[in-house]
């Protein structure tokens, strides 16, 4: 089990010079390890949580020994995210520039919330913000930091919640005629928890249906909307996706601002995943119409490589965060000096980390321009992931691609039932340890989802994920043949 992290000097006290000098000693081993070998030595539960138990640690006798061994145990039995075969989630690895922010954000351990606390953080995030505001279109308007992508899309809905009823903030939902929000079928579950942390429950979360490209279906979101109005539901909000979670597909944003307009609604964009093609150069085109929404999420921490967490919600409009989030005794902790230049007004949060000092480092590093060709290259990859699709026999792309997300599966095999064939394939590649991809649901059709977004992932890694994926469908083949 010892893997010679556990530096061979440990600090005898507490906090000091060799402290760091150790853990600068077990980050560079792990930052060795972390892209090679197993993806993850799989465990069940029972097994992990046994070995968690019988480490040999005195809990509560102040021994770095014990805490090495502990840091140890958790990094040998994690999943390796920056392997270049991990292409199981929307993010993969971290981008290191990024990396040292989020090491120096824990070491100078501050909050958000006031000038005083966190000065150069404040003049950090808001030069970040302004960045990304010109980028993304949202120039006269509003940004905030979030914790990610449900929270912001949560902060969005309560934003058109206050447009649409500007005494909520006092009076709050009861007498107040039953509203209705409405978003694609293929939209992320954290709108389903807006809805109910929003107080308007699930009722009134209509989901509209999308075509075979998975682009909300725009004649049905019309439909929808008489219906609730003849029913004397009030639309408050249609939620539009710019990258949807699984098949990576961007709503028509100018017909879905169309019409917002014509019933008043707000419109949000939730571009947590797919708004990073801001940066880039030809799937910029995807975006097309979102600036005219009022709100849209994004999420740094997703394709752009940054630490988990870095989110974004911007506004067109000034004023919203102010009216939604500014409320409360807050003599304690914002004060009326000369010089005021608090953010903490303007979020739902108190104590809130320094997210963009992570995306600072990387602006300064790599600027739009490498920003950009990270996002071209992941796009080229999916091509060549998609080329090779196309020319193996069994495997079959289950929906167009739009981006970096690649829906595919085996379609021949000696099994009849093509979900669980494909679930085993995945689950067999996974709990040896060689590759980590994951699956979805297309309607009934099971899917394998793999996401292209390690900015250190080569074609080769590609061309080696599907051999990996090929051999494993074989040999499960093969075993049924045996079996029958
Ligand atoms: C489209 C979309 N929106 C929102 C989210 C939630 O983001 P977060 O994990 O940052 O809360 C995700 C996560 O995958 C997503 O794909």
């Amino acid at each position: 089990m010892n893997t010679g992290m556990i530096p061979s000097k440990l600090p005898s006290n507490t906090v000091d010079e060799g402290l760091f000098k150790d853990l600068a000693n077990v980050l560079s081993h792990y930052a060795r390890e972390r892209k090679s070998g197993k993806v993850v030595e799989y465990q069940q539960y029972a097994t992990l949580k046994n070995k968690l138990q019988s480490l040999d640690v005195t809990i509560g006798n102040q021994s770095w020994d014990s805490v090495w061994k502990t840091v140890e145990t958790y990094l040998d039995n994690s999943v390796k995210t920056a392997h270049p075969q991990y292409f199981n989630q929307l993010w993969a690895g971290q981008s290191e520039p990024a990396l040292v922010g989020s090491i120096i954000e824990a070491i100078a351990n501050t909050s958000m919330y006031t000038y005083e606390v966190a000065p150069v953080a404040t003049i950090i995030e808001n030069e970040m913000l302004n960045v990304f505001k010109n980028v993304f279109g949202f120039s006269e308007g509003e940004a905030q930091v979030t914790t990610g992508g449900s929270n912001s899309n949560y902060v969005a809905l309560l934003l058109a919640l206050h447009e649409k009823f500007p005494n909520l903030k006092q009076s709050g939902l009861q007498g107040l005629p039953p509203c209705a929000v409405f978003v694609s079928a293929d939209a992320h579950y954290s709108m389903d928890k807006a809805a109910v942390m929003a107080g308007i429950g699930l009722d009134s979360l209509y989901k509209v249906p999308t075509d075979e490209r998975g682009v909300m279906n725009v004649d049905e979101l019309e439909k929808q909307i008489q219906t609730c109005k003849a029913q004397g539901r009030v639309p408050v909000s249609i939620i539009g996706t710019a990258g949807t979670t699984v098949r990576g597909a961007y709503d028509n944003f100018d017909a879905l601002a169309d019409v917002a307009g014509q019933y008043h609604c707000w419109l949000h964009v939730d571009g947590a995943w797919g708004g990073a093609v801001a940066f880039a150069g030809e799937t910029r085109k995807f975006l097309k119409g979102f600036e005219r929404a009022d709100s849209m999420t994004w999420d740094a921490h997703k394709m752009l490589g940054v630490p988990l967490m870095c989110g974004v919600l911007f506004t067109r409009n000034t004023g919203c965060f102010d009216r939604v989030c500014n409320l409360g005794d807050t003599s304690y902790i914002f004060h009326d000096t000369e010089d005021r230049q608090d953010l903490g007004p303007y979020s739902l949060q108190c104590g809130r980390r320094v997210d963009m000092l992570k995306m600072w480092l990387e602006y300064v590093f790599y600027g739009e321009q490498g920003f950009k060709e990270r996002i071209d290259n992941f796009m080229h990859l999916s091509n060549i992931a998609e080329q090779r699709i196309q020319s193996e026999p069994t495997l079959e792309l289950q929906s167009e691609r739009w981006i970096n997300n690649i829906c595919f599966r085996t379609k021949v095999s000696r099994s009849d039932d093509l979900n669980s064939f494909n679930k085993s394939v995945r689950e067999r590649l996974h709990r040896q340890g060689n590759s980590f991809v994951n699956i979805a649901y297309l309607g009934d059709e099971l899917t394998i989802r793999l996401i292209i977004t390690n900015k250190d992932v080569t074609e080769s890694d590609i061309q080696t994920f599907f051999d990996l994926w090929l051999d494993a469908a074989a040999e499960l083949d093969g075993e049924l043949i045996q079996c029958a």
